[in-house]
């Protein structure tokens, strides 16, 4: 059978089998689901072999393993690493899924549950385009080697020394990778720039305990204010952010960068209901596509402390938190960004209280150049496979293993997303448009056959 008519065939197989995936809790985060981890290793360890993988192995690593599969190498062929992550982000609040993160279920042309476009779905778009590959000739038509790590959501903290260790084995001609999204609906998109990444842990503590508010108030010092103090004073009236130094390195954009990104189909009305404010906030002088992408910031993800439960309980709490991130361009430096912001939130800082501040993770921004071929012939094979017209994009995320290969390897990184960016990754309800799905499979197997064409 021919290759688009044996995908077409199997629809009805290839999605069981995703929901089968994806009714194992990968959740990285948290320890409870260490189990679930290695269940999601062993289930993709078995998927590799009929997708043309002849070695495949489970390699352990200090938190969890990287699943590693190896099709016969043929010299005279090109060999792409294909990247994805099998962990998931927690699925809370749970109240708020229309149905249970681990039981997928169709609606509206969609698949919902954790994981279904952030990024199993879309490792298991290469793993049934490869499957396909091999049941109708036979063999893959160009080496691959297949990298499924399962650490990514909380920072590919063991990535790094994998990598280092395994500089031969992993050596390759491209890196595919598919953890993006489409510009939007029917706008089939590659990748060519991301986002790096700082995450901080901030701890302010005053007293040694928790103290009677009416007793201590007006004499000992609150963390809670004082976090917020500090915080509030983090960007200025323009949306700046005022950490000393912070934009030194960032990389002006050219003319031409800046036409590139403004003229893509970005539908601004479409992104505006999708955040769902009543407006939008960001830095002056730089248009939403450039905010996003092009320009870096610095974000609370959390904070807290004190009393949350139920009605009243007069107290000041020891201790105050908060979880903040910068995103960073090029040519930006994560470590020097970090101590930049740690020099600055403890200057902010009155004595009355002390800080402990801890780097969570770092991800290099990372921009590429697209005028290698293969790039063309990722372009041709979206646009055969949904009959689309495909564009070059950036985006806001981070994915730490492509800049660590792209430093490493100097190889052409060829980011293939078939997410959607109100797919609500990481947030309750996520889901995979089932045309993405199909279209993705159909366009990865033709990618695939299209390199091994000189
Ligand atoms: N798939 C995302 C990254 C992404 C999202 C890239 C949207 C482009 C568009 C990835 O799983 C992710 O969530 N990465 C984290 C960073 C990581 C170090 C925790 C992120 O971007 O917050
Ligand atoms: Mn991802
Ligand atoms: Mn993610």
């Amino acid at each position: 059978m021919d290759l688009l008519p044996y995908i077409e065939s199997h629809r009805e197989e290839h999605l069981n089998d995703l929901k089968e995936f994806l009714r194992i809790p990968s959740v990285s985060t948290k320890t409870e689901h260490k189990p679930d981890i290695e269940r999601a290793a062993q289930w993709l360890s078995q998927q590799l072999k009929p997708a043309g993988m002849e070695k495949v192995e489970i390699v352990p690593t200090k938190m969890h393993p990287l699943v590693y599969g190896e099709s016969p190498q043929r010299p005279d062929r090109p060999t792409v690493l294909f990247y994805g992550h099998y962990d998931v982000q927690p699925p809370e609040p749970l109240e708020l899924w229309t149905s249970p993160p681990f039981e997928p279920e169709v609606r509206n042309g969609n698949l919902y549950g954790r994981g279904t476009a952030d990024d199993k779905g879309q490792v298991h778009i290469h793993l049934k385009a490869l499957e396909a590959l091999q049941k109708t000739r036979g063999e893959l038509p160009i080496n691959v080697k297949v990298m499924l790590e399962g650490e990514e959501e909380v920072g590919s903290v063991n990535l790094w020394d994998f990598v280092q260790k395994n500089c031969d084995r992993l050596k390759a001609d491209a890196l595919v990778v598919s953890d993006t999204s489409m510009l939007g609906p029917g706008v089939p998109s590659i990748t060519y720039g991301l986002r790096g990444l700082d995450f901080f842990q901030v701890e302010i503590t005053g007293a040694k305990q928790d103290l009677h508010s009416g007793v201590f108030g007006g004499a000992a010092p609150n963390p809670i204010t004082i976090l917020a103090e500090m915080i509030a004073k983090l960007h200025d009236k323009k949306f700046r952010v005022t950490v000393p130094g912070f934009y030194d390195d960032v990389d002006k954009l050219s003319a031409a960068d800046r036409k590139a990104l403004n003229s893509l189909p970005f539908k601004e009305k479409e992104f505006r209901k999708t955040v769902g404010a009543p407006g939008l906030a960001g830095e002056a002088g730089y248009t939403i596509v450039e905010r996003l992408w092009a320009r870096p910031t610095l974000e609370l993800n959390g904070i807290w402390g004190g009393y949350q439960g139920e009605g009243s309980k007069t107290v000041i709490a020891a201790k105050a938190y908060a979880k903040i991130s910068t995103r960073l361009v090029p040519s930006q430096n994560p470590a020097k960004i970090a101590k930049q912001v740690e020099r600055y939130i403890r200057q902010l800082l009155p004595k009355t209280v002390k800080c402990n501040f801890e780097v969570l993770s770092q991800s290099k921004p990372w921009v590429a150049p697209h005028a290698h071929p293969i790039f063309q012939k990722a372009r041709e094979a979206l646009q055969r496979g949904f009959g689309k017209k495909a564009v070059f994009i950036r985006e806001g995320g981070s994915i730490p293993f492509v800049t660590q290969m792209h430093d490493t390897f100097g190889v052409p990184c060829v980011l293939l997303g078939f997410g959607l960016p109100d797919e609500n990754a990481h947030a309750p309800d996520e889901h995979l448009s089932l045309e993405n799905y199909y279209g993705g499979i159909r366009s990865v197997a033709l990618f695939y056959e299209s390199l091994a064409r000189a």
